[in-house]
């Protein structure tokens, strides 16, 4: 009888199974069963310290991300008491860079730790979301900005994180707040939406059925110059009264993680619309 090799390079026997069942056997012998449990516990072990380590990891990249706020918040302090030009000035400006690409690769990193396969993100509704987050909204925003969840046109669901949905909203009706210093009116609409093609392509998601959570302000709005940089880590208009230049960061980032995406829409001295699209349940 011919042999071949296996893939652990063990000689196969031809005339039988390629698994070595003999034909028409209806199951793999008993050893060979063993074989497979085991082989498939020892990946669910595996597969569970993997996503262990991952949890670890997040949880670092998470707590150095604070450090990293202290370090570049001191380094701005320490630079706005120093003469500009000296050399102290200068190496505080150095250090404040240096902290800032830490900060992106640490992003990078986060990326990396997060599991390749994250678990299906339960389904939260659309409405409740965006009720408790008017609600959270007008407590942190001037009191002379009203935050209003507008009434949707049907009852929906997206596939989100739920904490990390209202943080990201509140996020953005915190920026529509700090937009509009008279005071003035935040709305957060919320819409079916159907990305196709185009549009899909354009926003660097796969076509589909999405909810469109906006959130409108009619405040100062942004400059085309702003509008293309706002959402770039550390980027602020608001540095010395407490922008970190993180929020819209954040929010995009958590946008893209659940298969979604942010987009601005602004005009200087008309308002700004932030809209994250989220993939329909
Ligand atoms: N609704 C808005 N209207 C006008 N400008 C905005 C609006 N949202 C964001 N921006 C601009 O984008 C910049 C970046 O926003 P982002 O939320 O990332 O940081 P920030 O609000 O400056 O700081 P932080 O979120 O840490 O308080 C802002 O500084 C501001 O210039
Ligand atoms: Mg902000």
């Amino acid at each position: 009888m011919s042999q071949g090799l296996g893939g652990d390079g063990a000689p196969v026997a031809k005339g039988r199974g390629a698994r070595g069942t003999a034909p028409g056997a209806a199951r793999p012998p008993r050893p060979l069963r063993r074989a497979v449990d085991r082989r498939r516990r020892r990946a669910e072990t595996e597969r569970a310290a993997e996503l262990e380590v991952r949890r670890q990891a997040d949880i670092l990249v998470h707590d150095f991300n604070n450090l990293l706020n202290v370090i570049l918040a001191a380094n701005e302090a320490l630079a706005a008491g120093l003469p500009e030009g000296s050399d102290a000035y200068e190496l505080a400006r150095v250090s404040q860079a240096a902290a800032e690409k830490g900060a992106e690769l640490l992003r990078r990193m986060a990326e990396l730790a997060r599991p390749v396969e994250d678990a299906p993100a339960a389904a939260v509704d659309a409405a409740e979301v965006s009720v408790a987050v008017a609600r959270l909204a007008q407590v942190s925003t001037a009191a002379m900005v009203t935050v209003v969840a507008m009434a949707q046109p049907e009852s929906m669901a997206c596939h989100a994180d739920g904490a990390d949905l209202e943080s990201a909203l509140l996020n953005l009706c915190v920026n529509a707040g700090h937009a509009m210093p008279d005071g003035g009116v935040v709305r957060i609409a919320t819409t079916p939406r159907k990305l196709g093609g185009d549009e899909a392509a354009a926003l660097g998601v796969t076509p589909g059925a999405y909810v469109a959570f906006s959130v409108v302000d009619n405040g100062v709005g942004m400059s085309p110059e702003v509008l293309a940089r706002a959402a770039e880590p550390y980027f602020t208009t608001r540095a010395g009264r407490g922008g970190t230049g993180l929020g819209l960061a954040g929010v995009r980032d958590f946008a893209r993680r659940s298969g979604g995406a942010l987009r601005l829409v602004s005009e200087l001295g008309r308002g700004s619309t932030a809209t994250l699209y989220l993939p329909r349940a």
